[in-house]
């Protein structure tokens, strides 16, 4: 998991460096592809549940899950960037949002809530706590600073396989929920709206918008839970981000 996790990470890492103004969507989606591959890696997306594209490539008031197309990305836009890789036998899960060259200061303050409810989260990734812990401190995080959780898609286990139990809301759903136990890794990641909670899925049966339009962000890690601190499974490893030779 930890390898699988850092390579994810730096796959990720290597999308974010490549985006600028004017690629379409595809042509991160190319890019990401040639990326898990000279990592050795697999995508855990193309071709899950049918699903056609390498990474998950979600702008503006795409929630998750966009699709890639020949939209090209503008200054200002902001993208969200899901990787999940299969890397010798093992899933990392990681996301995050970015601005294109740079965006207006609603959408700044909403990728910056978003990024730090997600350690909120995390904060609480520990023994003995359950997993409702992390769903609250993610949700009061965030409503506090007077945005809103997605309530359709939640974090997950994860492992050999992409979605294992137990689900991780953003949110208290009141439901008896799992303790967290050393060894469990999840994949935790908010999904938040700047205006209302509300989204629907696109005639394309993926790209899930908001239904007001307004922007959303996503940021996601894999955590491995254990005796003490949580740990983050989805940094990058400097290794893995060395240019080749050429
Ligand atoms: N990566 C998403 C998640 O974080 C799942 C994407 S499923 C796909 O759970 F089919 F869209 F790839
Ligand atoms: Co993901
Ligand atoms: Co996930």
């Amino acid at each position: 998991m930890r390898a699988a996790g850092a390579v994810a990470s730096a796959v990720l890492e290597e999308i974010c460096a490549w985006i600028t103004p004017s690629v379409t969507t595809k042509d991160i989606d190319q890019h990401a592809a040639s990326c898990i591959r000279s990592h050795g890696a697999k995508s855990a997306f193309l071709g899950y549940r049918k699903y056609p594209c390498y990474v998950c490539l979600s702008v503006n008031e795409e929630v998750v899950h966009g699709l890639a197309s020949d939209r090209h990305v503008q200054f200002g836009d902001i993208v969200g960037i899901d990787v999940g890789v299969l890397f010798r036998g093992y899933i990392g899960d990681t996301a995050r949002t970015v601005a294109v060259g740079g965006c207006d200061v609603l959408a700044q303050k909403l990728i910056d809530v978003t990024e730090k409810a997600l350690y909120e989260g995390i904060a609480q990734a520990r023994s003995g706590k359950q997993v409702s812990d992390i769903s609250r401190a993610i949700q009061t995080y965030v409503e506090r600073n007077g945005f809103s959780i997605v309530r359709e898609f939640v974090g997950h286990g994860v492992g050999r396989s992409m979605h294992e139990e137990p689900q991780v809301p953003n949110y208290v759903d009141g439901k008896p929920s799992p303790r967290l136990r050393p060894g469990m890794t999840l994949a935790i990641e908010p999904m938040v709206n700047a205006g209302g909670p509300a989204v629907q899925i696109l005639r394309d049966g993926w790209t899930v918008v908001t239904k007001d339009g307004q922007p959303s962000a996503h940021f996601e890690h894999t955590v491995l839970i254990t005796e003490s601190e949580p740990e983050i499974l989805t940094w990058p490893a400097k290794h893995l981000l060395k240019p080749k030779a050429r």
